[in-house]
């Protein structure tokens, strides 16, 4: 047994093993598991970051209809990517991703990267998303921390670590033979049994090999901003051809999602008039209530009309998107 200033008496194989086998069996069966498709799982794991699994399933076969390899991305418009991102939220990713694909054909004639190292080069590429591309993709053995192995490491070794002590302790506990099972192995153990508030140690896999057993209380929740906007959502009749929606674009230095399409906001406080619908929409630290009015206003210099069957097409924000579908618009 190899000793380690972090797992003193910890058995790495005997974690491996348990932890592969538990992975093998209980995994989720998720679209970008099944290949090992370097394109794909880049785009999987930037699609991944803060944003819900269930959210990438709903964007991911229509992302890989629009551009079905790295040169159709390169070539793509910026807002046709934005559009294809609409509704994964941080919108910086996606132009960054774009970026990112414009280079790897321009300097590397459309070969993905293999290393880790050569990822890092890239826009929008850090130490995580670098390490899970290559070893998922090419079994790399390099180790990755997210948010879901750090709480595995913090729980399993009963410490809290600093940040280079976690992936220190990543790289040790590492399967080198089988990296990207491995690493996909602690992300999962993280996100579906050793959850941040009620962790399944019951059903865990290495409940045995670990020294907390779910006592450390690792996720202490950070307290939500509440807010109120107010939208107003105009439709008229195309002359019979269909419906049309009135929407405003975003200013294209606003610092978050720029240049996206989103409804007009009222700014006037009006108490009496009853807003049609009400919805709930969260966006990092803050909550927010959002009123929207029908029949609203479609004064506004930024604006213009879009077909509805049109929409798909455009750079939504997620929250205009939400909007409309509530309203059957969508
Ligand atoms: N989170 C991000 N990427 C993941 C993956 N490949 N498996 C499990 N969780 C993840």
């Amino acid at each position: 047994m190899v000793k380690h200033e972090v797992f003193r008496s910890l058995s790495t194989s005997d974690f491996r093993q348990k932890l592969l086998a538990w992975y093998k069996t209980y995994r989720r069966e998720l679209p970008w598991r099944a290949n090992c498709d370097p394109y794909h799982i880049w785009i999987s794991e930037i699609m991944l970051q803060q944003t819900r699994v269930a959210a990438v399933i709903e964007h991911y076969h229509e992302f890989f209809r629009r551009f079905p390899t790295v040169e159709k991305l390169a070539r793509a418009r910026e807002s046709s990517v934005l559009a294809a991102w609409s509704g994964l939220g941080y919108y910086r990713r996606a132009r960054m991703l774009h970026a990112a694909a414009k280079t790897i054909v321009r300097q590397r004639g459309g070969a993905l990267p293999d290393r880790a190292e050569e990822w890092l080069d890239l826009p929008g590429i850090g130490r995580y998303t670098a390490a899970a591309i290559a070893s998922i993709a090419f079994d790399e053995p390099v180790a990755v921390v997210d948010g879901n192995v750090e709480r595995v490491l913090q729980r399993v070794s009963g410490k809290t670590l600093t940040r280079e002590q976690l992936w220190n302790a990543a790289q040790h506990l590492l399967d080198v033979e089988h990296s990207g099972d491995f690493n996909q192995a602690m992300m999962e153990l993280g996100a579906t049994v050793c959850t941040p508030r009620a962790p399944a140690c019951l059903t865990c896999p290495i409940v045995d090999l670990c020294a907390t057993r779910g006592e450390t209380e690792t996720n202490k929740s950070i307290p939500q901003k509440k807010r109120e906007i107010r939208y107003s959502l105009a439709c008229r009749d195309d002359h019979g051809r269909g419906r049309e929606v009135f929407l405003v674009r975003r200013p294209r230095n606003a610092s978050l999602m720029a240049g996206m399409w989103e409804l007009p906001e009222i700014l006037s406080q009006n108490g009496t008039v009853k807003p049609s619908f009400t919805v709930r929409h969260s966006i990092t630290v803050t909550d927010y209530t959002v009123r929207v009015w029908q029949n609203g206003s479609a004064a506004d210099a930024n604006g213009s009309w879009f077909a509805t069957r049109k929409l798909k097409t455009i750079a939504l924000t997620g929250l205009a998107r939400k909007i409309l579908r509530k309203a059957g618009v969508l």
